[in-house]
């Protein structure tokens, strides 16, 4: 039986009360804060500083994404052309007296960067990596009762640039106070493996580090069970625990018989509980995750998930998400994904820095796999006021909190200790390399790579011997040539192709291949209004390839086990190959919107197991006489293209080919392709020719969603003619307005150059589409979304939203 206390939690602004029981108690720590922007000389540390003035927020929060975008920001366009600067978040709390002699923990999952934190007056702390996940011991500082406390945060992000892409600033990531008793489970406390397994068992080792503060010498038991995914124990252990030291740990071997497996199309999950006693009486629970799966690199079979040979289908994702910036929401990162998988994305990259535990969690639940990465630079700067110059004091501790925490996800795979290096091409890269893997591997035995340039001589990295995997990112042409020149080392793609696309504009000609910067120039043919790129899959970097070409090769082989593309999504951040104006990426197969650009559909042809059929490009083109047409297909024999009923011919993919291509004589009317197997039609699609705008399509992602204060709704907008068709063309500009309890969160259209707020209520339609993502307050009802725009019919839609049980759901049981 539960014990049950009632424990009040007082922000002064908002005050929650929940009963729980006494074991554990996690508590968001997200509301009530006081921000303000500040210069470096200001000190609000002090406990009774007046932050009554301040701005009064919810943390995650980013505030560089509310700044305007700026050529004069030093960020550059390569960070996203938006402001850094300090910050200061205060929040004032009390704790009920019945926390008195219990430890109050305050956990942050990520703050960018330089932050410092007190409690009362008291400094706890700095941690200068903007990626990394800590926890403060708060106790020895707190009062209770009616007494006050206060934490302070002050985010320096004002060292500009420091990244080579969009960070964000601020308490980006989730905050939570953690109260246990004086004797606990430590922070990521646990690691379960599973060094056995056969149909019949797992054998699953479980090590618990218990934290004493009490000071003294204590017996307790551990009991540790394991839960199917359908909350049955399937196994437990206990063991009786001397508590002589501040913190000792515990080894326990349970055997689950009959183990449900975790794997991509079935991601099995099990979970692991924790519970601590002192003389019968439970004092802690923890849970963690177990999947269950075996897998393993091979020289020649690549790489093999649960006996099965599987090709590693994987995407590069920076850490933001779009109009929302870095400011992490659990449903926009799983929306992500959710597009990544339908692409038939098997695999993620966290480039290049550890990501938000959220994302771990969805991966595990959703059946991706994770590389899970640290650094983007080691002892040697890449931008002037990055990582490099906290390295020698904190990559150690930094390396070593990164893996601990994330170490019991089975979706992580892969470490890799560091993205391009400069330090491969130094003497200090060898010893580094051993420095960094001797650490991962004290921690946990998954396989180890660091993402190299193309291994060439004197690459340090490669040479010293300590990587399992040798990773390199692009240089397609020497993939052929692994097994000769590492021939005791598995390879894997660790970045490819950097392909450069607009959602939505087409160039004349679509057979050319166009190098930058080679034939850049080339790329600005009559019409092109200036930064954009062709979204037929035609250009690529100089260290890169399209689309197409890397796959290509990649698919060849099975002892090339895979790759990771840069980049799934659009980033805020680093435009090449192009300067201000533009201010986000180019790379993305789907833009920062998160509409998919065509190269989409090729993968998907490719990696879905569904039926595809991708026609492109719209049919708007009078002043052209021809217009090249592409077709992405899978699953068929042939695909017939008609124009306006006549049929221009069937065409099917030659050898190694990727799509098929018919230069058709423009006349505008319906574009329609059918895809047939066995003399039968398999799927129909059909591009028309839109006329004047009319009126605006409001189509929400999701219809209802949950009255919690953070759930979102990503609703598409178009633009459609007198028929209903969309436009894909023009730049009418929208303007949101919102009845109800949500808010507008974000709008956006995936324009690289476009310098509106993306934390606005306009936003202008680009190549036929903008977005604006709603978020839910904490109210349920209808939240209705209205849109207008100069000389188009008013547009609407309603949104659900349904509250859930209120605090439910505190303990990590
Ligand atoms: C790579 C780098 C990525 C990104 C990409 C752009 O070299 O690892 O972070 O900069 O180039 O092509």
């Amino acid at each position: 039986m539960y014990k049950v206390l009632l424990v009040c939690l007082l922000a002064l602004a908002a005050v929650s009360c929940q009963k729980i029981n006494d074991t554990r108690v996690i508590q968001s720590f997200n509301d009530d804060w006081y921000f303000m922007l500040a210069d470096s000389t200001m000190d609000a540390s002090v406990p009774d500083y007046d932050h009554s003035s301040w701005r009064t927020l919810s943390v995650p929060h980013d505030w560089s994404i509310e700044g305007e975008f700026s050529k004069e920001h030093p960020a550059t366009e390569g960070g996203g052309a938006l402001p850094g600067g300090v910050g200061w978040y205060r929040k004032t709390f009390q704790l009920d007296e019945a926390t008195k002699g219990k430890r109050v923990y305050l956990q942050f999952d990520g703050i960018y960067m330089n932050s410092e934190v007190w409690i009362n007056g008291h400094y706890l702390g700095k941690r200068p990596f903007g990626y990394i996940s800590f926890e403060y011991d708060l106790t020895p500082y707190l009062s209770y009762g009616k007494d006050s406390n206060v934490v302070a945060v002050k985010v320096n992000n004002s060292k500009q640039p420091n990244s080579r892409w969009y960070s964000g600033s601020g308490i980006y990531r989730n905050t939570r106070l953690v109260i246990t008793s004086s004797i606990h489970v430590a922070q990521w406390g646990t690691y379960v493996k599973v060094p056995e397994l056969s149909k019949q068992q797992a054998l699953v080792k479980v090590q618990t580090t218990v934290l004493n503060t009490t000071g003294e010498s204590t017996k307790a038991n551990v009991h540790t069970f394991i839960k199917s995914k359908d909350n049955k124990v399937v196994t437990e252990a206990s063991s009786a625990l001397q508590l002589s030291e501040s913190e000792t740990v515990l080894d326990q071997e349970l055997l689950v018989s009959s183990p449900q497996i975790w794997s991509i199309n079935d991601p099995n999950l099990y979970t692991v509980h924790t519970e601590v006693s002192i003389n019968g009486e439970k004092i802690d629970t923890y849970t963690t995750p177990l999947g269950i799966r075996t897998f393993s690199f091979d020289q020649q079979k690549g790489f093999t998930l649960n006996g099965e040979q599987v090709k590693i289908k994987g995407v590069c994702l920076h850490h933001d998400l779009g109009c929302l910036g870095s400011a992490i929401n659990t449903r926009a990162i799983e929306r992500q994904l959710e597009i990544m998988k339908e692409m038939g994305v098997n695999a993620i990259r966290t480039s290049h820095n550890p990501p938000a535990p959220e994302l771990l969690d969805l991966c595990d639940k959703m059946g991706l796999l994770v590389m899970d990465e640290t650094f983007d630079m080691w002892s040697m700067k890449k931008s002037e006021y990055d990582y490099s110059l906290y390295w020698d004091e904190w990559h150690v501790r930094d390396l070593t909190d990164h893996i601990i925490r994330d170490r019991n996800h089975p979706s992580v795979f892969v470490w890799s200790i560091g993205n391009e290096i400069t330090d491969q091409w130094h003497p200090i890269g060898d010893s580094l390399a051993r420095e960094l893997t001797q650490i991962v591997r004290s921690l946990d035995d998954r396989p180890i790579t660091s993402a190299m340039n193309p291994p060439n001589e004197g690459n340090t990295i490669a040479l010293s011997g300590t990587l399992d995997l040798i990773g390199y990112n692009y240089a397609h042409d020497k993939y052929e040539l692994h097994n000769d020149k590492y021939p005791n080392t598995p390879f894997i793609a660790t970045e490819t192709t950097s392909a450069l696309e607009t959602r939505g504009y087409y160039d004349q000609k679509s057979d050319t291949i166009k190098r930058w910067p080679i034939q850049w120039d080339k790329l600005f043919v009559e019409g092109n209004p200036g930064n954009t790129v062709s979204a037929y899959d035609q250009v690529s970097t100089p260290w890169g390839s399209t689309h197409e070409e890397t796959w290509k090769i990649i698919k060849k082989h099975d002892f090339l086990s895979g790759m990771f593309i840069w980049t799934g999504f659009d980033y805020l951040g680093e435009p090449t190959p192009y300067a201000w104006p533009s201010r986000s990426s180019y790379f993305g197969i789907v833009d920062l919107a998160g509409f998919p650009k065509d190269a989409y559909y090729m993968y998907q042809s490719e990696w879905a197991d569904k039926d595809v059929l991708h026609v492109l490009p719209h049919w708007n083109w009078t002043g052209r006489d021809s217009v090249d047409v592409w077709a992405y297909y899978n699953h068929a024999d042939e695909v017939e293209l008609f124009l306006n009923g006549k049929s221009l011919g069937a065409k099917s993919k030659e050898g190694e080919e990727l799509h098929v291509m018919w230069r058709v004589a423009y006349e505008p009317g319906e574009l329609k392709a059918v895809s047939i197997k066995n003399g039968e039609l398999l799927l129909e699609k059909a591009v028309v020719t839109a006329g004047e705008p009319i009126s605006i399509r409001l189509t929400p992602d999701r219809n209802e969603i949950l009255a919690d204060g953070k759930d979102l709704s990503f609703i598409t907008v178009e633009v459609l003619d007198k028929d209903n068709n969309p436009v894909p063309v023009g730049a009418n500009e929208i303007q949101f307005s919102i009845e109800g309890s949500g808010k507008i969160v974000g709008v956006g259209n995936g324009d690289p150059t476009s310098h509106l707020s993306l934390k606005g209520d306009k936003m202008k339609m680009f190549n036929g589409k903008c977005l604006v993502v709603i978020q839910s307050g904490q109210l349920s009802g209808k939240v209705v979304v209205h849109a207008t725009s100069k000389g188009l019919k008013d547009a609407e839609t309603v949104i659900k939203s349904y509250n859930i049980k209120q605090g439910i759901n505190l303990n990590n049981n």
